[in-house]
């Protein structure tokens, strides 16, 4: 039997710092950003959208109504927590409208947080084939004003649900992770901002990357050249594109050129919205699938999911027999382009604002979900 991914999706908000007003601001050289850094637009969220509603967005233009009545596991990967004991789970199974008999757990581990919830819901499929699960990454990576992260922020989130036969992309059951306790870039509870080493969370993603890919390779025999395509964790485009140049090193020109084109592919999203965290490996394989000219089922896809800390996985997939008819290609491409353009004071003012959830207070906002009022600490969302 087959599991996978049988819908996928992404939101992002509606509004986007451009990477050259950030550098003039910085009096950083445009180049800087566009090319060392790899990025073009930022996705920035006003206080009215937090994970759970890019959460719900996303997910709400996937899901039937027999999926609500067939979904009984919602996981959501995130590192941008709204509670320390309340899963963002169980809300978003409320406002998604998910029949009862269901678990909701939210699970952390930095950036990987979406494959492991990927991984149990493709588990929990396995065991449980009449079943459904949905699987929701969504973050808002911020690393604030003047911070040494401040090009790599951004927000969104990607749903996917998981199914027998899916229709769109089967996930194999070899994989393999990797875990070492490295202090690259961490977040204790008291902290508004992560806590980064940026050149070690460079190398730590690099060696990991290396380590994983060697040694899934040798536990299932494989070499490079079974794979059509590789596609990595986009914390910033230029990242992936290091770890692959470094893979690729040696590699006969031709070859190096094909995996090199198909991860441009993979980042052309990306480079218009920022980090996602948890996200940032789908919003990667949606990028690559709605931009590559058709692949065949027998078309390996690797992909590398990467959590500071930290914890790599490696894994492949494959695409099902008449996957486009179930892209969005048109809306994900709609999304990006019907965007606000914030001035750098308006970029400003956003990243100042904090949501509190002790100070009562009402917003407005048109977006299908959004935060409509905080009061008593709840945070009451517009359906
Ligand atoms: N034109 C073209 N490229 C330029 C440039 C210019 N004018 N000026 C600098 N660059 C290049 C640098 O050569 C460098 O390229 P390289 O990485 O291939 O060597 C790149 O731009 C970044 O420059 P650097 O000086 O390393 O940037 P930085 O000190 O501002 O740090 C990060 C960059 C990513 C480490 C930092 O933004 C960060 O800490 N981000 C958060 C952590 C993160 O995302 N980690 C990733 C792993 S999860």
């Amino acid at each position: 039997m087959n599991v996978g991914i049988d819908q996928i999706s992404f939101y992002v908000p509606q509004m986007y710092l451009d990477m050259i007003d950030l550098a003039q601001a910085r009096n950083v050289d445009p180049n800087k950003y566009l090319i060392g850094i790899g990025q073009e637009k930022m996705a920035i969220n006003p206080q009215s959208q937090d994970i759970i509603t890019l959460g719900a967005n996303a997910a709400e233009k996937i899901l039937t109504a027999q999926d609500k009545e067939q979904i009984d596991l919602v996981i959501v990967g995130t590192e941008s927590s709204i509670d320390e004991s309340k899963a963002s789970a169980v809300i978003l199974h409320r406002l998604l409208g998910i029949q009862p008999y269901a678990r909701a757990i939210e699970v952390k581990e930095a950036c990987y947080a979406g494959t492991a919830a990927l991984q149990m819901a493709v588990n929990h499929v396995r065991l449980h084939p009449e079943s459904k699960a949905l699987v929701i990454a969504t973050d808002i990576a911020r690393y604030g004003l003047n911070s040494g992260g401040e090009p790599t922020q951004g927000a969104g989130a990607v749903a996917m649900l998981i199914t027998k036969e899916p229709r769109i992309l089967v996930i194999e059951e070899k994989t393999l992770a990797l875990t070492k306790d490295v202090y690259d870039f961490w977040r204790p509870t008291n902290q508004k901002y992560p806590l980064v080493d940026g050149p070690l969370s460079n190398s730590t993603y690099i060696n990991a990357f290396s380590d994983v890919f060697t040694a899934y390779n040798q536990k299932y025999q494989q070499s490079l050249t079974d794979y059509k395509a590789l596609l990595f964790h986009i914390p910033y485009t230029k990242m992936g594109r290091k770890a692959l140049n470094h893979l690729l090193e040696n590699v006969d020109e031709a070859i190096a050129k094909e995996f090199i084109d198909n991860y441009e592919l993979s980042i052309r999203y990306s480079r218009q919205i920022g980090n996602l965290y948890t996200g940032s490996l789908y919003l990667g394989l949606i990028s690559y699938l709605d931009h590559v000219a058709t692949l065949k089922p027998e078309d390996t896809i690797g992909l590398f999911s990467y959590g500071s800390g930290m914890v790599g996985e490696f894994f492949q997939a494959h695409v099902v027999e008449g996957y486009q008819k179930h892209l969005h290609t048109t809306q994900n491409q709609e999304t990006l382009n019907k965007r606000h353009r914030l001035t750098f004071a308006e970029y400003e003012t956003c990243l100042n604002e904090h949501l509190d959830p002790s100070i009562d207070q009402v917003f407005t906002d048109e977006t299908r979900f959004s935060i409509e009022k905080v009061e008593n600490h709840i945070r009451y969302y517009k359906k």
